[in-house]
């Protein structure tokens, strides 16, 4: 790739203010990353979809790479970094699916082509080409033809609960700032300092 191809790519983006978040917070990407049960890890981005103190909830399709691992191996660690504030946000914790109404909830809340897009698409399995995808899409469209297009059983939220919740924040000289919070049995948090 020569440089005016690159200028090129450039010119293809865009960020407007019709298109921004009234509130930066609301950037919502995570890393996710899971384990097989003999400890191959595998790490992703995903969408934070919701959280409480119950736990971080994001969606995806549970016959997925991450799918399978998290029901060999149902512990997850999601990290968030905020460039801009030089901060990272390290969760540790444990899986579990979301309940069905609440997965319903979120599905029927998205767009019908992201809908039809969890029945096409069958997550991490190889294909063989892109035309594939696009037929199968076109296969459930009609299918559904104007109905209800309900979830999948393979697809669904999951919850994870948190243990560890550490916050680092970048100071000068390397002195970073880490305070980890650990949940303990009597359920209160155990706040301590970390080296950075
Ligand atoms: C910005 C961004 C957001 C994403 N959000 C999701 C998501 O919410 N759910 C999801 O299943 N995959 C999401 N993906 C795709 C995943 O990173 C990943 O490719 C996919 O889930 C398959 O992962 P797996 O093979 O490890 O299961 C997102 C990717 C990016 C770059």
């Amino acid at each position: 790739m020569n440089i005016a191809d690159i200028r090129k790519e450039y010119k293809q983006r865009s960020l407007s203010e019709k298109d921004i978040e009234e509130n930066p917070f609301k950037v919502n990407a995570m890393t996710l990353a899971t384990a097989s049960a003999t400890g191959l890890p595998a790490a992703r981005i995903v969408l934070l979809k919701g959280y409480d103190e119950k736990g971080f909830v994001f969606f995806s399709n549970y016959e997925s790479f991450k799918g399978i691992q998290l029901s060999e191996n149902p512990r997850a660690c999601l990290v968030f970094f905020w460039k801009e504030l030089e901060r990272q946000v390290r969760i540790t914790g444990l899986v579990e699916k979301t309940l069905a109404a609440e997965s319903d909830e979120y599905y029927n809340s998205r767009p019908a082509t992201s809908r039809i897009g969890a029945w096409a698409s069958p997550q991490s399995r190889v294909i063989n080409n892109r035309e594939w995808l696009e037929q199968n899409e076109k296969k459930y469209t009609a299918a559904f033809n104007g109905t209800d297009i309900v979830r999948p059983a393979n697809w669904g939220g999951y919850r994870v609960k948190p243990v560890t919740i550490e916050f680092w924040q970048g100071r000068s000289s390397r002195l970073h700032d880490r305070i980890q919070y650990t949940l303990q049995e009597t359920g209160n948090w155990l706040i301590e300092r970390l080296a950075p």
